[in-house]
């Protein structure tokens, strides 16, 4: 009993079935530390316009929390990729198992849909409102201490993918969608 009241604070540890697919997107979101954003290139021609990938330290949550499924970011507007967002907040953000000892252990090369990987797209956003700041500062900051030292003369800002479409691959038969509704109603 003690245990499963344990596992339920502690938020889960294994990989939910591969058919709850909503489930495994959570589980992937909040197993992640960090992950890999593309924008559209605001940079001069002639890669601008075009895709451009960067890694962004994320967290959804404090680490084995239940998590909220939002991925949160620190951002300043001196990062490349943030200067693309100033010009089209349109981004996809990718996760992936491979970023945890998971895939590894189980013999599953990155590309294969084995190893679970996520794919949203959305908005990126600059966190406004109060409590909600709060929250994405404890997610990022717990998993990410080194963010409490940097400059504070960048002007750094709590931000967060607004998701609008989301896609897993867990399994084979291709790749899945999930709306927005089931991802946050999902228990990960
Ligand atoms: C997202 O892209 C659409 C289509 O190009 C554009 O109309 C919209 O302004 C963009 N949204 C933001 C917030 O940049
Ligand atoms: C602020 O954000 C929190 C967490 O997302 C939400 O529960 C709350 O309703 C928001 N408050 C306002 C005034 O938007
Ligand atoms: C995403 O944006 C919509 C429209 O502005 C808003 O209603 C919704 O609460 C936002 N979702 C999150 C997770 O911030």
């Amino acid at each position: 009993m003690w245990f499963l009241l344990l596992l339920g604070v502690a938020g889960a540890t294994e990989i939910p079935p591969h058919e709850d697919v909503a489930r495994v997107a959570r589980f992937v979101a909040h197993s992640c530390d960090w992950g890999a954003l593309a924008t559209l290139s605001a940079q001069d021609p002639p890669v601008r316009g075009q895709p451009f990938a960067n890694v962004f330290s994320v967290s959804d949550g404090p680490p084995r929390s239940r998590g909220s499924g939002v991925p949160y970011m620190y951002l300043t507007a001196l990062e490349v990729s943030v200067r693309d967002l100033q010009m089209d907040a349109n981004a996809s953000l990718t996760m992936s198992l491979a970023q945890t000892s998971y895939c590894k252990k189980q013999g599953y090369d990155p590309q294969s849909p084995l190893c679970a990987h996520v794919i949203f797209s959305g908005i990126v956003e600059k966190v406004q409102n109060g409590t909600e700041a709060d929250f994405a500062k404890k997610a990022l900051f717990s998993r990410h201490p080194e963010m409490a030292t940097w400059p504070p003369d960048h002007n750094w800002f709590f931000a967060k993918l607004n998701i609008t479409n989301i896609w897993v691959l867990d399994y084979f038969g291709g790749i899945k969608t999930v709306t927005p509704q089931e991802y946050f109603n999902a228990a990960p």
